[in-house]
């Protein structure tokens, strides 16, 4: 059995995705910045880290991780004019350099498993291109860049995916997703006809955790409901 960091575990996908590996007989290491959250399963160990910090401590972690599934990110919708260039920095401290402090500061254990795998999310706006998601883009479109970077440079040893969901129901939408209406508008743009759950992601990301992926590395996975390449209207 396996054990897995997951940054973000506290909402969200993440906190999906530590459950449905908890309940595959894996082991979990949460971490949670401000949502202080009960453990649903023995197996789901918790930590607070906020990524942002300088210093970011990893003393709660095993020697050997199979897994680091980052989830820390943000759905900020303006016209890009209204977008000030501190917005997109932090934007991108979040997104990105968090990502890239998290894993510098664990590699190591995941160059002592056998099967090792990282996983980012991004969005489908990189590829779609949709107004008002500047903001979001730049840093996800930077993150899809470094997927494919690491993911040449850890080969054979690490593989590194990430997954470009559409809107998903989380606590990160709920701006866009607080009235029936605006569920059911959003439902209809998509080509399957329902906006996404929680774990329609979490199980692309255990997939491409698990021996079933071996041989994936460097994809952006697009779990977005047919909206970033189906027309059927
Ligand atoms: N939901 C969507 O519609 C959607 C669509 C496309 C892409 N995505 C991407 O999917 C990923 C997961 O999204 P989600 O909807 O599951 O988000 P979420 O519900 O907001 O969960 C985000 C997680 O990241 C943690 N986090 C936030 N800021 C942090 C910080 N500074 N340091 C450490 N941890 C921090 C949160 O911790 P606390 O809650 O404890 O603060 C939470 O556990 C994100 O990268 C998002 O951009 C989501």
């Amino acid at each position: 059995m396996a054990s897995y960091l997951i940054i973000g575990a506290s909402s969200g996908i993440g906190k999906a995705l530590a459950l449905q590996l908890a309940n595959a007989g894996h082991t979990v290491f949460g971490t949670f910045y401000k949502t202080a959250v009960q453990s649903t399963h023995p197996s789901i160990h918790y930590a607070n880290l906020n990524v942002l910090d300088e210093n970011l401590v990893f003393d709660f972690l095993p020697e050997t991780l199979n897994g680091i599934i980052y989830c820390p990110g943000s759905i900020n919708l303006r016209p890009f004019e209204r977008i000030k260039a501190a917005d997109f920095t932090n934007d991108y401290n979040l997104q990105v350099v968090g990502a890239i402090k998290v894993i510098q500061a664990v590699i190591s254990k995941l160059k002592n498993s056998e099967n090792a795998a990282i996983v980012f999310f991004s969005t489908l706006a990189v590829q779609a291109g949709l107004p008002f998601h500047s903001q979001v883009s730049a840093s996800k479109g930077a993150l899809e860049g470094l997927t494919k970077a690491m993911a040449a440079e850890y080969a054979p040893k690490i593989r590194v995916n990430c997954i470009a969901p559409s809107l998903t129901d989380t606590p990160l939408a709920t701006a866009l997703l607080n009235t029936d209406q605006k569920k059911e508008i959003n439902a209809q743009r998509h080509p399957l006809k329902r906006i996404g759950t929680a774990e329609d992601i979490a199980n692309m990301a255990e997939f491409l955790l698990s021996e079933k992926a071996s041989w994936i590395s460097g994809q952006i996975l697009h779990v977005d409901g047919g909206l970033s390449t189906l027309k059927v209207n």
